[in-house]
């Protein structure tokens, strides 16, 4: 069984073909991140203009390196929520437009949900029931799934999603964008101190499985460039800034890597107490999944690989190139769908927001 899939949910152009839910043909990326460089961020209109442009020649060259024609496909899979609307449109019609032509089924795929159907891609079946962490740019979301589409959210961000934070602290050290994969070079530096600075580790009171990152960001945006003061005397409108040491190469570095290690601290704490709420419940996990973005990240990977360990669960983390976005996800997860029946017709729409 042949998927095409497609995914243009963000500022990723992508398409790949797989051979059922995990053996991956072809997996062809195209990155938009020289585009929106200059802004420190995805701006839609550019995202959406550039996804119009590259996804037929992205479309085509999937088909091409899986050594398949149009006609060996079985179905179409499309990431068609969530995501910015304008760019998930362009990869929606691509698909609708195929499965119309070629007569094949048309599967809608939630992106958020293929993030944790990565590990398994050219690998060996997850086995459920699993506790699933997606940590991307857009998504800081848990879930206790029983299946690949079977999944139940234990709690999400309640404010910026990781990705982000790091994103966000990485343009105020001057890193460039997307800052994750440089904020996580930078603690990895044999002199980098992740304890010079001490970030605050979001904790949401007792039992909360949610997360925020918006206090971390505020104190890196605070260390890196000073702490505005109360203002103090009456009548005068500026607000004082108490200045922050010089950004030398070292403070940078020391930054990253206490940042990073709040960020990562307040991930594994929540999946420790998540693993703990449902030590309770009948069925208990057995596996520990990982995906997105900043499943990349070095610390990310040691430190929930140690929780796994100590829980005696198996941790799954894609491989690099599935981590971040990517159709064969989409695909794969689209596969499983087609095998249980749950196709589209070319009603189905564009959403911006997860199914769960
Ligand atoms: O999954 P993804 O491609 O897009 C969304 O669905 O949002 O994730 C992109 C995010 C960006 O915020 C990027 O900075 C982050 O993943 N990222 C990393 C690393 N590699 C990518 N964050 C931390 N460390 C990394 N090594
Ligand atoms: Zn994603």
């Amino acid at each position: 069984m042949l998927i095409l899939g497609i995914e243009s949910s963000c500022d990723e152009t992508a398409a790949a073909v797989t051979e059922g839910p995990r053996r991956v043909r072809s997996s062809v990326v195209h990155a938009q991140h020289d585009l929106h460089a200059e802004y420190g961020g995805v701006v839609p209109e550019i995202a959406s203009r550039a996804h119009a442009e590259k996804i037929l020649p992205t479309v085509r060259a999937a088909i091409d390196r899986a050594g398949a024609a149009l006609d060996d496909l079985d179905a179409i899979a499309v990431g068609h929520r969530p995501g910015l609307i304008g760019s998930l449109l362009v990869g929606l019609s691509a698909a609708k437009s195929l499965a119309w032509t070629l007569g094949k089924p048309l599967v809608g795929v939630d992106h958020v949900h293929a993030h944790l159907h990565a590990p398994a891609l050219n690998d060996a079946p997850i086995e459920f029931p699993a506790l699933g962490l997606v940590v991307s740019g857009g998504h800081t979301t848990m879930y206790r799934l029983t299946g690949p589409t079977q999944l139940e959210r234990l709690g999400a961000t309640i404010d910026d999603a990781i990705g982000e934070a790091f994103d966000k602290a990485a343009a105020i050290l001057g890193l460039g964008h997307p800052g994750g994969p440089a904020i996580d070079a930078l603690a990895q530096h044999p002199d980098a101190d992740d304890r010079a600075l001490d970030f605050p580790v979001s904790r949401l009171g007792p039992g909360s499985l949610d997360f925020s990152f918006s206090g971390l960001k505020t104190a890196m945006l605070y260390a890196a460039k000073g702490r505005p003061q109360p203002r103090k005397i009456p009548g005068k409108p500026e607000v004082r800034v108490e200045p922050a040491p010089e950004l030398t190469p070292d403070r940078i570095r020391n930054l990253a890597a206490s940042f990073q290690r709040a960020a990562v601290r307040a991930l594994s704490l929540k999946v420790g107490r998540a693993l703990e709420a449902l030590s309770e419940r009948d069925d208990p996990v057995r596996t520990l999944i990982v995906g997105g973005g900043v499943s990349a990240n070095s610390r990310v990977r040691s430190e929930l690989e140690s929780l796994a360990s100590e829980h005696g669960l198996a941790l799954r983390v894609p491989p690099m190139d599935y981590c971040v976005d990517n159709a064969a996800m989409i695909a794969g997860l689209g596969a499983v769908m087609l095998e249980r029946g749950e196709t589209s017709d070319l009603s189905l729409e564009a959403v911006p927001t997860t199914a769960c």
